[in-house]
């Protein structure tokens, strides 16, 4: 690794100087303060989320074949609930259609015969973790995350792309012999149906809210980026934007007093491939502008361009979204960005750059969309990879004002009780934090389950564990 983990540093002052390097407004309190911002109450969704952490969506790659929870499903969310975290963004992608099942174990509306026993079971689930912490009843505010999975759909294991309009750089990173399926309009306003369908179920189960899900590349975000389709999904903003409105309406006129999130790739940046001589990643070559990303600039396309994104954030809150789970770029084509790692999953590369500076990354995207859009509740990403300084870190985020709540992703794989022990102001136990060594994504990009294998010691016993270390990468062994 290059580049100092955060664990490296062996004193605030230290981390701070590299923080200041990397940016002067990147900074970390003294020490996670007891009833302080991060145990702030906050209202969202007609409830009261009793302080500023949240789950971040995280599927397993483990349901069953009909698109159903699983034991191993069902302990993750148990364990969502044992966090303490007062928001649960989504639990996970929830398929709305079989052909926009991100993998053949993705949970799925349409494939279960029964999809209200299966959301109650997640909840039950969810509950049953918080009660055994001693959480009052009903202490989280929860959502289901929907979704289509469009360009990076594999119903059946391939992939089995339906995508919104051609694109030069991700067709030829993700090549496809038949070629991608375009989505027609009317395609489009079906697979719309089917999330409002499913909203309905999330909302009779018990949901607080629904995420449509838009961001990742993913089939809702990449709308957004639907510069040269014609029609009424495609070209201006206001068009690329229409199914998602659309859809936010659709959502809240069939299930009143359900709230209705987005998560939202803010900004991007070119695809990335890996260079075969260094392992290191690189932004795939490209002639002329990138019109082909969302909140990325055409002619300098290694820089944010906010205007469209603060166009859509209030484009959203006009149509009635309370909050934003922001996010950044794809874990398909720019995993630096999306998650920043000390090491990269078997399919990966070395970073190109400090991941800590994709941390500031992310901050700051959060940073601006409060600033331009105040009414809209966000939650930020990027948090994980801060490991012994998250607390700080996020403390003074929140304290500042610069976002809302405190995403936590891959963190809550391997220590779950993380939000518990910071807001009673315990020092963070070191051996079950997250050293982001990306085995939970190996595993899945090589057809197993996902888990911490390495610091869970439930998946360090299972049988996948060994297969997963011996994918490493060589910079990891
Ligand atoms: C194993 C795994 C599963 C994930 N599943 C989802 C998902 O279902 N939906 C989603 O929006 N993001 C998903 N993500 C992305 C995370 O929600 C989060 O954005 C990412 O891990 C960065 O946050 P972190 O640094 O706290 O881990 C997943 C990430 C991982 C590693
Ligand atoms: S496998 Fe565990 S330690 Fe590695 S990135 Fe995932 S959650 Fe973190």
């Amino acid at each position: 690794m290059q580049y100092d983990p955060p664990g490296r540093f062996k004193t605030l002052e230290e981390f701070r100087a590299r923080l200041a390097e990397i940016d002067p407004s990147f900074c970390a309190d003294d020490e996670v303060r007891v009833g302080g911002p991060l145990a702030q109450p906050l209202p969202l969704f007609g409830k009261t989320l009793g302080n500023r952490f949240a789950c971040h969506p995280m599927e397993g790659w483990d349901g069953d074949d009909e698109g159903r929870p699983t034991d191993l499903t069902l302990r993750r969310w148990r364990r969502f609930g044992e966090s303490g975290a007062a928001l649960v963004w989504g639990g996970e992608a929830y398929a709305v259609r079989r052909d926009g099942r991100a993998n053949p174990h993705q949970l799925c509306m349409e494939t279960d015969s029964d999809p209200a026993r299966s959301l109650a079971q997640l909840l039950g689930a969810l509950r049953e973790g918080s009660a055994a912490r001693g959480d009052a009843p009903d202490s989280q505010v929860v959502g289901l995350q929907l979704t289509h999975s469009g360009r990076f759909a594999r119903p059946d294991g391939p992939l089995a792309p339906r995508t919104a309009f051609r694109h030069a750089l991700l067709e030829r990173k993700y090549p496809h012999e038949a070629g991608p399926a375009l989505l027609s309009d009317a395609e489009l306003e079906g697979i719309a149906e089917q999330f409002v369908a499913a909203a309905r179920f999330a909302w009779e189960a018990g949901f607080h809210f629904v995420d449509l899900k838009a961001c990742h590349g993913y089939l809702m975000h990449e709308l957004l980026s639907a510069r040269s389709r014609s029609g009424p999904y495609g070209g201006s903003l206001a068009h690329r934007a229409r199914l998602l409105l659309q859809l936010v309406a659709a959502v809240r006129s069939e299930c009143p007093g359900l709230g209705v999130g987005v998560r939202l790739s803010l900004t991007d940046s070119l695809p990335y491939e890996r260079d075969e001589a260094t392992g290191v990643g690189r932004p795939m070559a490209l002639r002329g502008p990138y019109r082909d990303g969302f909140g990325i600039h055409a002619e300098f396309p290694h820089g944010f361009d906010p205007s469209e994104p603060v166009e859509l954030l209030r484009m959203l809150h006009q149509a009635g979204v309370e909050a934003i789970n922001l996010t950044l770029g794809s874990p398909y084509w720019n995993p630096h960005l999306q998650r920043p790692a000390a090491y990269p999953p078997s399919d990966g590369y070395s970073p190109p750059a400090d991941p800590l500076a994709m941390v500031f990354r992310h901050l700051d995207a959060a940073r601006r969309a409060k600033a331009a859009v105040p009414e809209l509740i966000y939650v930020g990403t990027g948090y994980t990879y801060l490991q012994e300084w998250l607390g700080p870190v996020a403390q003074h985020e929140v304290g500042a004002g610069h976002v809302d709540l405190i995403g936590l992703g891959r963190m809550l794989l391997s220590y779950p009780d993380l939000p518990r022990d910071l807001l009673a102001g315990q020092t963070a136990d070191r051996r079950r934090l997250c050293r982001t060594f990306s085995d939970c994504t190996t595993g899945p990009r090589n057809g197993m389950v996902s888990g911490c294998f390495p610091l869970d010691p439930f998946y360090r016993e299972r049988p996948e564990a060994a297969r997963v270390k011996a994918l490493r990468p060589e910079s990891r062994t």
